[in-house]
């Protein structure tokens, strides 16, 4: 392993936030710097900074701007940072992450400090210094249950750039390479191609090599035997431990079952949304056609239309294991994560 955190996808900068562009990568790697939260609403609407807890973290920094910003100049700030924070709030649905860092930011504006600035940049960076700090947590927890497997495949990218650092299902990964080689299988994750373009790229930085396969080769490869896990992030948790993650984990989890391989969901509390019992309630993004469809489709009059929900929701009863920095929970479908709220 060289340096578990070359790969960052966020920096503070002192008066900025920089952003690695991840719709450039892995050709060319470019930080874009945000001064405002017009700005980090965008970036994350655009999924030049995507993944669940990096989408929290970013949003946390873009209310540190606003308030930088609408402190200094107007007696109104608290209305206009309100409205920054629901622009950030509208940026993307299903991420949970999102919206547990909002209210964190809120809860901290709500104390009525005369001087907010201090106080609201230190929650952002602890919300960014626990989630790397959670993901190493989770990383030796998950390394645990994998010990013995040969092979293990994820989907998407829930790795470093998709977090404050190290990742959560790459974490894992990561910390498991470290204990005992192991082989490593990526789905190319269509149709945005997180696998391809940035999971594969991502162990690569860390000398861990990576076996590409098509979407449409998972359940030859399991059949073939060569894994034994699957390993996957999420973006929101329901409390019966229905679990919300990239299109295409359901599919998954379901020839999973059937191959006898199991499913590992690796995810920091704050992708669990308490407030929702099952994964009905987790609205799906639902992305422009424009990332699927051929640009020839396109036109006004095409007779060809794409569908495009960029999430999808694997029932409990298919995961093995939920792995969070709080603790390990092995068939969620039992009793789901509700255990974990008052763990420490
Ligand atoms: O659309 P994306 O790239 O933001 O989706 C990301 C995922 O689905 C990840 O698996 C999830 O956010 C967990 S990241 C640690």
């Amino acid at each position: 392993m060289r340096n578990n955190e070359t790969v960052q996808a966020l920096e503070w900068t002192g008066n900025a936030l920089k952003v690695l562009d991840q719709r450039q990568l892995p050709e060319t790697i470019v930080y874009d710097e945000y001064k405002d939260a017009a700005g980090v609403t965008e970036a994350i609407a655009t999924m030049r900074v995507r993944g669940a807890p990096a989408i929290g973290i970013a949003a946390a920094y873009g209310v540190v701007l606003s308030v930088r910003k609408q402190y200094a100049q107007s007696n109104q700030w608290r209305q206009k940072v309100t409205a920054d924070i629901d622009r950030l709030a509208k940026s993307r649905p299903t991420a949970v992450n999102l919206f547990w860092a909002l209210n964190q930011m809120k809860a901290v504006l709500a104390k009525q400090l005369d001087n907010p600035l201090a106080a609201i940049l230190a929650c952002a960076e602890k919300i960014h210094r626990d989630d790397i700090a959670a993901n190493h947590k989770m990383g030796e927890l998950g390394a645990d249950i994998l010990a013995g497997a040969k092979g293990v495949m994820t989907h998407c990218n829930a790795g470093a750039l998709a977090t404050g650092g190290y990742g959560t299902a790459l974490g894992v990964i990561r910390s498991a390479y470290q204990r005992e080689r192991i082989n490593v299988y990526a789905g190319e994750t269509r149709p945005w191609l997180q696998g391809a373009r940035l999971t594969v790229w991502e162990l690569a930085q860390d000398g861990i090599p990576t076996t590409l396969i098509a979407d449409s080769a998972a359940a030859w490869l399991m059949k073939s035997g060569a894994i034994d896990w699957i390993v996957v992030g999420a973006d929101r948790i329901a409390a019966n431990g229905d679990a919300a993650n990239k299109i295409g984990t359901y599919s998954l989890a379901v020839l999973a079952k059937r191959h006898g391989v199991k499913l590992m969901v690796v995810a920091p509390t704050s992708t669990i949304d308490w407030s929702i019992d099952n994964g009905d309630q987790i609205e799906i993004e639902q992305r422009s056609q424009n990332e699927l469809l051929p640009a020839c489709y396109l036109e006004e009059d095409s007779l060809v239309s794409a569908w495009n929900p960029v999430f999808d929701v694997t029932p409990a009863e298919l995961i093995s294991a939920i792995v969070t920095e709080r603790g390990v929970v092995l068939n969620p479908a039992e009793q789901g994560v509700r255990g974990l709220k008052n763990a420490i």
